[in-house]
């Protein structure tokens, strides 16, 4: 199977964003999650009337991926609009390292612009399974 894109991916995380359910911060976000054939899985914050139940568009799209029996990822494109190109959260870039050593993460907004870092570099010295051998 044929990559997408970097602009697909984008493109995908974008689209994702427009279905996310943010009614209390109204901060909407998107992520496409490509895994090792080529298939994007998608995934948007989904927000609760109990605040901290919230989940960020990065885990809604890797748990849907995983749930499916994926367990091999690439990249992941992650699109919000704000001032400066947002990041995954702490909690995210926790779990995305439980399931992937690494992962291009490309930050992007509805205006174009993007940019990319690894997740080490996002997330160094992370805990992980190996401690608990
Ligand atoms: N959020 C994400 O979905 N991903 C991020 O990378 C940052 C934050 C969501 C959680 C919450 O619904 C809203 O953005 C504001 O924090």
């Amino acid at each position: 199977m044929n990559s997408p894109t970097h602009a697909d991916l984008i493109a995908a995380a974008l689209e994702a964003r427009q279905r996310a359910h943010a009614p209390y911060s109204k901060f909407l976000v998107g992520a496409a999650l490509e895994d090792e054939h080529g298939r994007i899985h998608t995934g948007c914050n989904i927000e609760s009337a109990s605040y901290g139940l919230t989940i960020c568009a990065e885990r809604t799209a890797l748990f849907k991926a995983i749930s499916m029996g994926v367990r091999n990822f690439r990249r992941i494109a992650v699109a919000a609009d704000s001032p400066q190109l947002t990041p995954p959260c702490g909690a995210c870039r926790q779990v995305l390292r439980d399931h992937c050593r690494e992962l291009e993460v490309i930050l992007c907004n509805p205006r174009g612009e993007s940019k990319v870092f690894q997740l080490s570099e996002l997330f160094p010295y992370p805990f992980h399974d190996d401690f608990l051998a």
